[in-house]
């Protein structure tokens, strides 16, 4: 290879967009919120959905809006997938980003979802948009800061390596479990029928408040370079399946909702 061939490549591993390298909650936690949504779904609000999907499951579709973050055709849907505002702020009194951002994309995704004027085709993308942006609302670095970019830039050691702290929460924790997405659904905590109805009573704000909350909690335990490994999962491995659970649980009840 000539050098200046190498030269190029090299640049363009440097300088490509690292926005477009996210993987979001991971294939895992995505298709684990998919999954246990699926099994809440009212019989009739199932069957549209097989129908509108074309026979896929959520668990299915759960990654497309990852999938498509790479082409350039739909770089106006990368900033639905997060929202960031500053600590010790709330987020409907601070100046909205003019691209969008999740709460906004959950509510425009909902609107096209239940008009049944549209096309199938138009339907159908904007479901599979909403199944994984329901899920990214419920990784708490989706509602981050702007500094470091949902802890895109705050850089830590994972088991030794080098990444950074949205990482961890995306996919490391999830990883460290070392379970399918289908096991982790058949190992969900058990909740009495009061408990799933007050989880699916909840509010897109309130989805984002406790996303918000544990952000919170997250910058309060993390320093940034800190070796993080066993004692940082024992800690919040409780909490990442838990907001996987409820972002499936509530998933279902908005969909309920909307079909
Ligand atoms: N890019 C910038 N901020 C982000 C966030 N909070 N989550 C994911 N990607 C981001
Ligand atoms: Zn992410
Ligand atoms: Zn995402």
């Amino acid at each position: 290879m000539s050098a200046k061939i190498k030269y190029i490549l090299i640049a363009l591993v440097v300088f490509s967009n690292p926005a477009k390298a996210s993987d979001d909650w991971g294939v895992t936690g995505h298709r684990t919120i998919g999954a246990i949504a699926q099994q809440y779904l009212d019989p009739e609000v199932a069957n549209e959905v097989t129908e509108l999907l074309d026979g896929a499951s959520l668990a299915f579709v759960s990654t497309y809006a990852d999938e498509i973050r790479s082409d350039d055709q739909y770089d106006r849907f990368v900033p639905w997938h997060y929202v960031n505002f500053p600590f010790g702020e709330d987020y409907h009194s601070h100046p909205k980003s003019s691209k969008g951002d999740i709460i906004m994309a959950i509510e425009k995704c909902s609107e096209i979802i239940k008009d049944r004027s549209k096309s199938k085709d138009e339907r159908a993308f904007y479901l599979k948009l909403l199944v994984h942006f329901v899920g990214d609302l419920h990784q708490p670095l989706h509602v981050g800061i702007q500094e470091d970019r949902g802890g895109n830039r705050f850089y830590v050691k994972w088991f030794g390596e080098s990444t950074n702290l949205h990482s961890v929460w995306d996919t490391k924790l999830i990883e460290g479990y070392n379970m399918s997405y289908s096991e982790l659904v058949t190992n969900q905590d058990r909740l009495t029928a009061e408990e799933v109805e007050q989880i699916q009573l909840s509010s897109v704000s309130d989805w984002m408040d406790e996303s918000r909350a544990l952000c919170e909690d997250i910058y309060a335990h993390t320093e940034p370079e800190e070796k993080l490994s066993y004692a940082y999962s024992y800690r919040y491995l409780h909490t990442v399946r838990g907001r996987l659970q409820k972002g499936g649980l509530r998933l279902a009840a908005l969909l309920n909702d909307l079909l």
